[in-house]
């Protein structure tokens, strides 16, 4: 239970959703069973769907992790496309680069070490598609650093937005995650009532919002 929809909703979506590559599904499992935090499968999905919208070929992750998600869109964009991601953690960083080569990806997937706070800065190029997946407390630094580099018409994507239920009831919320979940809600409050942008929260996996740069 993620305090975001009940047991048999996500089960019930997740099982409708078929699984296009056998070595990417194995290794997705890989990652469950290791108790990674990867993107839900319904997250996928939605991911799926608006590459796919967009025609993307361009794509910012903040937040690699072992690069199961960009590999995931790299796949998508079917080895025509670009994933330019980044990971402060060594130990993930390293791992990612492996995983990305045991997919044949390297040249469709550039991996940047370090933290995204500082580095952000110094990627070049535009993107369709920001996916926005690491450290909760800095959303909103990453969502502006990203949407100077956005394309006309470009979509970003924040993970984890409602955070286990935390972010939309003070009845959720444990003492140590206080400062998160304030940094949350002001995120969400600006990215929605801007107006630059056109902004909806999903209650997928564990919250995403999606949000149009106009
Ligand atoms: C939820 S995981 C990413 C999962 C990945 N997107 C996937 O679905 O396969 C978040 C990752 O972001 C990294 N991270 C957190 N804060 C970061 C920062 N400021 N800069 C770069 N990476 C960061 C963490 O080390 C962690 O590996």
């Amino acid at each position: 239970m993620d305090n975001i929809n009940r047991d048999y909703i996500d089960a019930y979506i997740q099982n409708l959703i078929k699984n296009e590559d056998e070595k990417l599904e194995n290794f997705r499992q890989q990652c469950v069973e290791r108790g990674l935090p990867i993107i839900h499968k319904e997250v996928g999905q939605y991911l799926r769907l608006v590459i796919n919208q967009l025609h993307a070929r361009s794509i910012i992750e903040v937040g690699t992790n072992v690069g199961y998600s960009s590999i995931f869109m790299s796949m998508v964009m079917k080895n025509e496309g670009k994933v330019v991601t980044l990971e402060r953690s060594e130990k993930f960083y390293e791992e990612a680069l492996k995983n990305i080569q045991s997919f044949n990806l390297e040249k469709n997937i550039d991996v940047h070490f370090g933290d995204a706070v500082e580095n952000l800065d110094k990627i070049e190029g535009t993107f369709d598609i920001a996916f926005i997946d690491a450290a909760k407390s800095y959303y909103r630094t990453f969502f502006d650093k990203c949407s100077m580099k956005m394309k006309s018409g470009g979509i970003i994507i924040s993970d984890n937005v409602l955070y286990q239920g935390m972010i939309a009831t003070d009845e959720l919320v444990v003492r140590r995650k206080k400062t998160l979940v304030r940094n949350m809600r002001n995120y969400l409050e600006y990215i929605s009532n801007d107006e630059r942008y056109i902004t909806t929260v999903l209650p997928l996996g564990d919250g995403l919002a999606v949000t149009l740069i106009k």
